[in-house]
């Protein structure tokens, strides 16, 4: 199977192309490198003669063409987004651009390269997306997001994506391309740019510095390890019934102050601190505008359909993740030196 994987240099697009060509397929990992990306990320695959990596800006239709008939793709995997609701919040035109403008792009080129070919039975675009765009849930546990909830974005990010879902499945209805959809909770793991929650707690943590969370901390998320993402969208693109969603999550729903407790328990025992534990380091800040409260995942329908489950709980994964940022200093050290990251705090 020869694999398009756009946004392959980011958090996730990484971890589908390190176990794609682990698993034996051909990839081309379509990115633009912005802010978000890092070729480190793909590292271990980058010789391998399965990889291959082209540098394109998804705004720009002509190179996403050129980028089909040159490389012939079976499958297309969407991830290429911009992806930080803060930043989507301070200057949401990028965000149009991209994760709207882009997803359109993308289809027309895929629908383009598809119909140039003959509509091939096995060609799928695969688009990956995020629970954000069905809005805010109550506290009350029972109630989680489903394939059918209605959509009701509240950032700026979120709506994109959601326009972005919206335009995939138009696609298919309007001209039969064999799409399929996504939609996931909260990644971490390996490889996660040091500005969203988890990376800033660990590496503010070691630096003795105060480890931020918005509010009160109250805010819950269904936390998946990347790499149990990562092989749920090789199932999906390769198993999912076209036309459809899969909500995607771990099944690990826990506040942030919670997450922010086992991480410093977890360094606590690893890197102990010679001046007390590390939660003495916890800092509650100013909430961001429009915090949705809780996000959680039904993943009923992957589970009964596909057969998946997440394979850590959030904490064994954050154990891997914890010792991952401990052995690589060398991935992240250098991006902390880049102007204003690690001051710009997320929860995805
Ligand atoms: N991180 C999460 O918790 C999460 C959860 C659910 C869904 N998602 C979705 O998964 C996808 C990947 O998320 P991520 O966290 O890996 O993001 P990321 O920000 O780490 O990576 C995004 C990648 O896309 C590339 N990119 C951005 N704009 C581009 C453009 N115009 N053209 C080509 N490439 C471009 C970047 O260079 C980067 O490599 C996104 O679509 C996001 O909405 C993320």
């Amino acid at each position: 199977m020869k694999l398009l994987v756009t946004g392959g240099a980011g958090f996730i697009g990484s971890a589908v192309v390190r176990l794609a060509v682990a698993r034996g397929h051909q990839v081309v990992n379509l990115d633009a490198l912005t802010y978000a990306a890092n070729l480190a990320n793909v590292a271990p695959v980058a010789d391998s003669p399965l990889y291959a990596f082209q540098q394109a800006d998804i705004r720009d239709l002509a190179a996403l063409d050129a980028c089909f008939a040159a490389h012939q793709p079976d499958i297309v995997m969407h991830l290429a987004a911009e992806s930080h609701v803060d930043r989507s919040i301070d200057g949401p035109a990028e965000f149009i651009d991209t994760n709207i403008t882009g997803t359109f792009n993308m289809l027309e080129a895929a629908r383009t390269y598809w119909m140039a070919q003959g509509r091939p039975q096995g060609f799928r675009f695969h688009h990956i997306s995020t629970d954000e765009v069905f809005g805010s849930l109550p506290s009350d546990p029972s109630v989680k997001f489903t394939e059918a909830t209605a959509y009701d974005p509240r950032s700026p990010y979120s709506a994109s994506k959601a326009a972005s879902d919206h335009l995939v499945r138009a696609w298919h209805e309007s001209y039969g391309l064999p799409v399929v959809l996504s939609n996931c909770s909260n990644n971490y793991g390996p490889y996660h740019f040091p500005e969203k929650l988890i990376p800033v707690v660990i590496l503010n943590a070691l630096a003795g510095k105060p480890l931020p969370i918005y509010g009160d901390g109250s805010n819950v998320r269904d936390w998946l390890y990347v790499e149990d993402h990562a092989d749920a969208l090789l199932l999906v693109v390769s198993q999912g019934q076209l036309g459809r969603s899969y909500n995607i999550g771990g099944e690990n729903e826990r506040t942030n102050l919670q997450l922010v407790e086992t991480i410093c328990a977890i360094l606590d025992q690893l890197r102990p601190r010679e001046t007390g534990a590390y939660a003495d380091l916890i800092t509650f800040v100013t909430d961001r505008p429009g915090h949705d409260a809780r996000y959680a995942i039904d993943p009923s329908r992957i589970r009964t359909e596909l057969g998946w489950r997440p394979s850590v709980s959030v904490e064994e994964g954050l154990e891997r993740t914890v010792h991952w940022y401990l052995e690589n200093e060398d991935w992240w050290h250098p991006l902390l030196a880049r102007q204003g990251v690690g001051q710009r705090l997320g929860t995805t």
